[in-house]
């Protein structure tokens, strides 16, 4: 694994298979992925992350009905030509930067099988180099990419490394959790990792933030990876016993992160980008202060 060191990031995994359940019917007929925060779908905020990190090669783990990212990271012509005709220069580069943003390489994922085995889906576009792994429905906001912060790790150890963010005990059961030594201020060396466990089973409240680095080699744990929590293969399963081959850290990540996989995390994360914006906060935020004014007074 000595060669590792030389190795830049270059590739991402963005698992992208799920049904998305939790937002019917918003997610019948399309992916919950392209659900907007704003005007700009989920997954675009996630690609944007990793090519702020550095990673030149987006590969989306997909499968049916996922049609509209594919589309939306592709060119469209006949959209361009006509915001050209009609003088829509800024939303024309807007539309145009997206399909430049990476490669982009779509490999399906015949069976819902668990996020462990849409990771092993991407094997033949990984081959042989360390690579990130972000997950949809997590949306972290901060001043560098949360993703960027595990790359600086790896390039320091060549190491596999987690994002891990702090959650409240009662909520362990929602997350992979990791316990550890801390080696550096907001690192720690994982020593054991649960997926989903039970207050009372959980080694600390550091849960898996829906990122990760990885290397190579967490390809062949993964193929004898048995199905785990919900009968589904666990990706934290498989970097479990790595762990006990070789080092794994976990980077407890500075951002903000909004689960926009649940519906409360998802407005949240609605409210907070719209007051991100220039042309929206001062409008957006009368409204919220009438709105919440009017709430107080009729109880
Ligand atoms: C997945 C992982 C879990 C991680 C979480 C972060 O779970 O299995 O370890 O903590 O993402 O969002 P999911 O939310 O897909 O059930």
């Amino acid at each position: 694994m000595e060669y590792l060191n030389k190795l830049k990031v270059k590739k991402a995994v963005i698992p992208v298979a799920g049904l998305g359940t939790r937002f019917l019917p918003a997610t019948k007929a399309q992916p919950k992925e392209m659900l907007p925060l704003v005007d700009k779908p989920v997954i675009q905020y996630i690609v944007e992350e990793a090519v702020k990190a550095g990673i030149e090669q987006i590969i989306f783990i997909t499968g049916r009905h996922k049609r509209a990212i594919e589309d939306h990271f592709d060119r469209n012509l006949e959209l361009e030509r006509a915001l050209e005709e009609k003088g829509k220069r800024e939303l024309l580069k807007t539309v145009k930067e997206i399909s430049d943003l990476a490669d982009f390489i779509f490999i399906r994922q015949k069976e819902p099988k668990g996020l462990g085995h849409a990771v092993l889906t991407a094997e033949p576009a990984v081959g042989n180099e360390p690579f990130a792994v972000l997950l949809g429905d997590d949306v972290m906001v901060g001043e560098k990419p949360a993703i960027g912060e595990l790359i600086e790790v790896f390039k320091k150890f060549s190491c596999p490394v987690l994002g891990l963010q702090e959650v409240p005990k009662e909520e362990v059961s929602n997350y992979g959790i990791a316990g550890g030594k801390l080696v550096e201020e907001n690192l720690i060396k994982v020593e054991s990792l649960v997926e989903k466990p039970s207050p009372s089973e959980a080694p600390s409240n550091y849960a898996i933030a829906g990122r990760y680095v990885l290397t190579p080699d967490i390809f062949t744990v993964l193929k004898r990876t048995k199905p785990g929590k919900g009968g589904e293969i666990q990706l934290t399963d498989a970097i479990a016993q790595l762990s006990k081959e070789r080092a794994v850290y976990g980077r407890i990540i500075e951002g903000k992160r909004y689960d926009t996989g649940n519906k409360l995390g998802f407005l949240e994360a609605t409210i907070d980008f719209a007051l991100m914006r220039n042309d929206l906060r001062e409008p957006f935020l009368k409204f919220l202060k009438e709105k919440l004014k009017e709430e107080l007074r009729d109880g």
